[in-house]
C-alpha cells in the first residue's frame, strides 16, 4: 500500500537577479526532495533558516508549483492544477495567525464560508458544525463571534487550526505554527495537535526550529540542508543516533536537548549555510563539515540506508558503528 502523501524528487528553482551577474541566476530552494508521509503519522521537518522548509510546505499544499517532481496523494498524482477536492485534503497552518486571518471578519463568517464553499454541511447543520469545530480546538463557542484582534495569540492560532480543520482535511502542514507563541500557548497548541491526531487520525507535517517540540510530537524527522534532505529517520534514531554531521551539529546547538544543564556546551555549528545560489561540487555541507575530506568534493553523497534510517553522508556507516554500542536504536 502506498503512503498517504509521497513527494517524489521535488525541485523548486527560482530565477533571481543578483549583483554577481546581469542575467538571472537559478536559486535551488528545493533540490530533489523525496519524502513519504504515512496516514496518521507526524513527520517533523527541521533545518536552518533558508534550507527550503517553507518552500517544500508550499508544494505540499499546492501553493507553490514545483519545477520538477510529483506530489502523490493516496497513490494519485495531484497534478499541477489541483482539483478543489484534492486541495481540501492537505491544509496549512502558518506561523502568523494575525496575517492569515482577515482582521475585519468574525470567526463565524470565515469558518462558515469555507464549509459552504466545499459543500460539506447542509445549511441546517451549520451552527452545530461550527460549534463542534470550536470544541475540537478547545475554544468556547463565543469565540465564533469575535474578530481576530479580540483574541490572544494562542486562541488565534487555535482559530487558524479550526479554519484548516473546517474543510475536513486528512493532512495538516504546520509551518512554524507555534514559533510566534509564548511557551504556555505553545504547549496548548502542541497538545491540541497531538490530541487531534489521536482523535481524528490526522496526519501532520510539522516544520519547526524547536527540536524539543519536534522530539515530543513527531514519529519521524527529516533534516534539510540547502534544499535537500540530508538525514531521515524515526525521532528516536535522529535524536539518539544522528549520523549526519549537520544533524549532530543542530542537536548540539539546541540547549534544551543537552542531557544535564551543568554539562559544558559543545560548540554550535559554525558558519553560514552556503547560499542556494552557490554551486558547490559534491556534498553541499562540505564547507562547514568537520569531517570533510577530499572524497566529499567528488559528488553529492548518495543515501546510506540503515533500515528505515537514511543519511546522505559518506561517513554515515562508520559513525554508526562508532555509536552502535551506546545508542538505543529502533
Ligand atoms: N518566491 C521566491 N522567490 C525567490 N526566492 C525564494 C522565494 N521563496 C523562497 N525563496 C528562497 O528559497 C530559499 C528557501 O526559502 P524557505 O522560505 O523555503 O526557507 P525556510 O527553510 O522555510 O527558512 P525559515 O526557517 O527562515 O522559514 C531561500 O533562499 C529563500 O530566499
Ligand atoms: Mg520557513
Amino acid at each position: 500500500m502506498s503512503a498517504l502523501v509521497e513527494l517524489d524528487d521535488i525541485a523548486v528553482h527560482f530565477k533571481v537577479r543578483t549583483h554577481r551577474s546581469v542575467l538571472p541566476t537559478t536559486l535551488r530552494a528545493v533540490d530533489g526532495v523525496s519524502l513519504t508521509v504515512e496516514r496518521s503519522e507526524c513527520l517533523g521537518v527541521v533545518g536552518e533558516s533558508g534550507c527550503g522548509k517553507s518552500t517544500l510546505a508550499g508544494v505540499l499544499v499546492g501553493l507553490t508549483e514545483p519545477t520538477a517532481g510529483q506530489v502523490r496523494y493516496d497513490g494519485q498524482d495531484m497534478g499541477v492544477r489541483r482539483s478543489k477536492e484534492l486541495r481540501r485534503r492537505i491544509q496549512m497552518v502558518f506561523q502568523d495567525p494575525v496575517a492569515s486571518l482577515n482582521p475585519r471578519r468574525r470567526v463565524r463568517s470565515v469558518l462558515a464560508e469555507l464549509i459552504d464553499c466545499h459543500d460539506l454541511v447542509p445549511d441546517a447543520g451549520m451552527t452545530s458544525a461550527l460549534n463542534s469545530l470550536m470544541e475540537m480546538v478547545n475554544l468556547p463557542t463565543r469565540v465564533l463571534d469575535a474578530r481576530p484582534r479580540e483574541l490572544s495569540g494562542g486562541q488565534r492560532q487555535r482559530v487558524a487550526i479550526a479554519r484548516a480543520l473546517a474543510v475536513r482535511p486528512d493532512v495538516l502542514v504546520a509551518d512554524e505554527a507555534v514559533s510566534a507563541l509564548d511557551v504556555s500557548a505553545q504547549a496548548t497548541v502542541v497538545n491540541l495537535l497531538a490530541d487531534l491526531r489521536a482523535e481524528l487520525g490526522l496526519t501532520i507535517v510539522f516544520i519547526s526550529h524547536d527540536l524539543g517540540i519536534i522530539r515530543t510530537l513527531c514519529d519521524r524527522v527529516a533534516v534539510m540542508y540547502a534544499g535537500r534532505v540530508v538525514e531521515e529517520g524515526t525521532a528516536d534514531t535522529i535524536f539518539t543516533g544522528a549520523q549526519h554531521p549537520y544533524t549532530q551539529a543542530l542537536l548540539r546547538a539546541a540547549p534544551d536537548l543537552r542531557r544535564r544543564s551543568t554539562e559544558p556546551r559543545p560548540p554550535a555549528l559554525e558558519g553560514e549555510p552556503s547560499g542556494a545560489l552557490d554551486l558547490i561540487t559534491g556534498c553541499p555541507f562540505r564547507p562547514r563539515c568537520p569531517e570533510a575530506e577530499a572524497a566529499c568534493a567528488k559528488a553529492p553523497p548518495p543515501f546510506i540506508h540503515d533500515g528505515s534510517h537514511r543519511t546522505a553522508c559518506i561517513h554515515a556507516s562508520s559513525s554508526h558503528r562508532a555509536t552502535a554500542d551506546t545508542t538505543p536504536r529502533n
